[in-house]
């Protein structure tokens, strides 16, 4: 059986988490997991290893298969490369095609003329082999090819994921400003969250923490319900994936009988999101998850054991708007009054900063007050949060959400020791 060089990339800043949940998978399909770079962890293995990793990986957000690496001064040799892999041998040219070039430090002026030319190369190669070229289709493409380019050397690699994997394949109601699924799943891991564990996640929005975390619970595989690119290639082992997907599915059939009794929950001020929640998760197949409208200036904990507390509360605009009388109120009403498009977010601020202010001030005194014992784990991109919150960090990890540079914040809300700081520079006063 052919050993493949794998890589699967994943948002920055979840390399050591993924690394950890390739280890995991290998621990019922053999691969090799190899080193971490940013953005990615290389891994070999055979077919099994490539359909276990893409059917199971909550954090990967794709799994690529390497073709070929050379070093390269031009386009031509890029090309050149290109029409040397023997395309033929894994995809047809009745099948459509796209084609991506990323690079770091590349000396190439163009990108867009390389991803011309590794495209004319399989086409090129593809008409002389089968006589014909196949199409290209950036939208909804049978095969993708990505080329990776660094100062001196071009990989190039077939994807055998097709849509990314944080498309699990039942979201169909996005909500507003949604997480990742992967980036979701990354956060739970660095958490050190683990089922049986009490999670509470009070700005639950469209409910991805609370999907991602219900499946980790009930040991159902994130990828059981969709499909891969893997299944258009020529290569792939039908009847092990057959198998494989068998027993995701039969997994999940067993687990949907399960209550909804796992020290999950979540909140969120918005009714509207809730809805959105249910229907995600009715959708995804889960059990009915406890979740209800409360502001989360105003919230308890769910559960009597104490345990981690998760959330990314709306960035910069997208905060909730401060009525006349100081009462929050959806913007959806205030959108058709100032006949604004809703379509950002739900909520929208009024008076940014002192909102922003009162607000998370607001919120770190619940965690202070109700809240001793659990870990807050809180991911954003405003740098000034813990000082917003009156609390010390006991940590804080880079991330990025898409092409945000958040930081996931760690507060240890330890009895009676609380880890307080004053407001900082530049707060607002409450
Ligand atoms: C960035 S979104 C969270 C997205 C969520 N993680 C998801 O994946 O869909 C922020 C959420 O905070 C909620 N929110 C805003 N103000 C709130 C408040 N005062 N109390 C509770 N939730 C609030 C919004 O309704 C929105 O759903």
């Amino acid at each position: 059986m052919p050993i493949f060089e794998l890589f699967a990339p994943c948002p920055r800043g979840l390399e050591a988490p993924l690394a950890a949940e390739l280890r995991e998978i290998a621990k019922h399909t053999p691969l090799n997991v190899g080193a971490e770079v940013p953005g990615g962890v290389h891994f070999r293995g055979d077919w099994p290893a490539i359909m276990a990793a893409n059917l199971n990986s909550r954090i990967a957000s794709r799994v690529l298969l390497r073709m070929a690496q050379r070093s390269y001064r031009s386009e031509n040799d890029i090309f050149e490369l290109a029409v040397e892999q023997e395309w033929e041998h894994w995809f047809t040219h009745l099948q459509t095609l796209r084609v991506d070039v990323t690079a770091i430090k590349s000396p190439l002026r163009s990108l867009e003329f390389v991803t011309l030319r590794v495209k004319d190369a399989i086409c090129d190669r593809l008409r002389d082999k089968s006589g014909d070229r196949p199409n290209i289709d950036t939208t909804n493409p049978d095969v993708r090819v990505y080329a990776f380019l660094t100062a001196t050397h071009c990989t190039l690699y077939l994807d055998t994921s097709g849509e990314p994997l944080f498309k699990r394949g039942w979201r169909l109601d996005k909500g507003a400003a949604p997480l990742r699924e992967n980036l979701a799943a990354g956060i739970l891991s660095l958490s050190g969250w683990t089922p049986g564990t009490s999670l509470y996640d009070p700005m639950c929005g469209s409910g991805t923490f609370i999907a991602e975390a219900t499946q980790m619970a009930l040991g159902i595989a994130p990828g059981t319900h969709r499909s891969f690119g893997f299944e258009k290639l020529k290569r792939y082992e039908g009847k092990t994936w057959t198998a494989m997907k068998g027993a995701a599915l039969q997994h999940h059939r067993e687990a949907q009988g399960a209550s909804a009794d796992l020290g999950i929950y979540g909140s969120d001020i918005s009714g509207d999101m809730l809805v959105k929640a249910r229907s995600n998760l009715e959708r995804a197949g889960l059990p009915e998850m406890p979740l209800k409208q409360i502001d989360a200036r105003n919230m308890t904990p769910p559960f009597d054991t104490p345990g981690i507390l998760i959330a990314n509360p709306p960035y910069g605009e997208r905060i909730e708007i401060r009525g006349p009388r100081g009462e929050l109120r959806e913007v959806r009403d205030v959108a058709h009054e100032m006949g604004q498009d809703e379509d950002d977010h739900g909520f929208r601020r009024e008076q940014p900063d002192q909102t922003d202010a009162a607000f998370f001030k607001a919120m770190g005194d619940a965690l202070k007050q109700r809240f001793t014992g659990w870990q807050a784990y809180i991911l954003t991109s405003d740098r000034t949060l813990p000082g917003q919150l009156r609390l010390r960090e006991a940590l804080k990890t880079p991330l990025f959400n898409g092409a945000l540079e958040c930081r996931l914040f760690k507060f240890d809300l330890i009895a009676g020791s609380v880890r307080q700081r004053p407001a900082a520079a530049g707060d607002m006063p409450a």
